[in-house]
């Protein structure tokens, strides 16, 4: 019989029981390897771990959804059914130097050189698609104090999974990756008393601010000489789709989709990240606000991927689930919330609803989401 995953509470962990996912450390080290037969030691060190859950094959189990669909090969869904952690450690302490290195160095007046870059972001990129179970853990984003070089691996990280949905090409990922990773390198160029500021900035000032994206733009695309594709993140990415961002206002269908994406990253990660002038908000709130600017500020498909990646689901949320059927989030469980099931695949009313957990259930997972039902009714409310 073919063995499926069942996430079990690991203070029900038995005897016997065989891991079904690699359980890591917060440095992404392996403690207990996928296929591991668990004994009483064993249970009792998981049981000390930081994780309410864990994921062990289930010989007898049987899908508990007579729609569910056969799960693609594509990277994506495989991604989508069973996430983890990780950037790991290592990689992101290399990235964060390079970076720093980066910023100096525009300081300095030295050269730049574009090889280190696309080099950590080459890692990155295989990091983030090393593992087809393997895709993000947003607590391991915060692990730098110092916020402008965290903020950029961040902002890469986030993108790059962003990229991974769209189907993005090895190539495309790594422009893509790049210019994420330093979109705001202009910033070296504002002045410090301007950039440093930890109040509110004048009117006057932020003026000046905003022209960190056209020296950013200037840096990637003649020192560092890398493509147009990349070099214009650097340019637009605080440009939004209603056509009121900046440097150039450009509507909707002229800004290209990598500063889109890198736009949405850019702006999450600021909200849910500890900044000398403001405190963080949590995932749930910083998703809720891109939704309240989906259209305005950001691009609506996007944004939609971006949650189903990074698996923050706000209570109230219309989804579909990969069986067809569509319901509303109920739950705050990141990834597999509970949802409550009104219509089937066939858009047809329910007579009843039903609930489905879907960390209970590994094989079904969310794959759109109805922005536009969210926003009416929470405005009607
Ligand atoms: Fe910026």
């Amino acid at each position: 019989m073919k063995s499926i995953k069942r996430s079990v509470d690991i203070r029900q962990l038995e005897e016997g029981m065989i891991l079904a996912e690699t359980i890591f450390d917060i440095d992404g080290k392996v403690l207990f390897n996928e296929g591991l037969r668990l004994n009483q030691k064993r249970i009792v060190r998981i049981q000390k771990l930081d994780i309410k859950q864990c994921l062990v094959e289930d010989r007898e189990a049987q899908p508990v959804h007579k729609n569910v669909v056969k799960e693609s090969a594509s990277l994506f869904e495989k991604k989508a059914a069973y996430r983890k952690s990780v950037i790991l450690n290592e990689t992101r302490q290399e990235a964060t130097l390079v970076v720093e290195d980066l910023l100096s160095k525009v300081l300095d007046g030295n050269s730049l050189k574009a090889d280190r870059i696309k080099k950590i972001v080459g890692k990155i990129i295989d990091v983030i698609l090393m593992d087809d179970r393997v895709v993000l853990n947003l607590s391991n984003l915060s692990a730098i104090d110092d916020y402008l070089l965290s903020h950029s691996v961040n902002v890469c990280v986030l993108s790059l999974i962003t990229g991974i949905y769209y189907g993005l090409t090895q190539n495309k990922l790594m422009q893509l990756g790049t210019g994420a990773l330093i979109h705001d390198i202009g910033k070296m160029l504002i002045p410090q008393d301007i950039y440093h500021k930890p109040e509110k900035l004048t009117e006057e000032e932020y003026e000046i601010m905003k022209n960190h994206t056209v020296y950013g733009h200037k840096i990637l695309s003649g020192n560092l000489n890398l493509e147009n594709d990349t070099a214009n993140i650097a340019l637009w990415h605080h440009e939004r789709v209603d056509g009121l961002g900046y440097p150039h206002g450009l509507n909707r269908h002229e800004i290209p989709i990598f500063a889109k994406i890198v736009a949405i990253a850019d702006v999450f990660d600021a909200m849910t990240s500890d900044r000398i002038y403001c405190k963080r908000i949590d995932y749930y709130q910083g998703v809720y606000y891109l939704i309240e600017h989906a259209d305005t500020q950001f691009d609506t498909d996007i944004i939609k991927k971006f949650i189903i990646m990074i698996g923050y689901y706000p209570i109230g949320l219309y989804v579909k689930l990969n069986t067809g059927d569509i319901g509303q989030v109920m739950t705050k469980n990141k990834l597999c919330p509970v949802v409550r099931v009104t219509q089937d695949a066939n858009g047809e009313r329910l007579a009843s609803y039903y609930e489905i957990d879907l960390y209970k259930n590994p094989s079904i997972s969310i794959i759109d989401i109805n922005i536009d039902e969210f926003k009416i009714r929470k405005a009607s409310k």
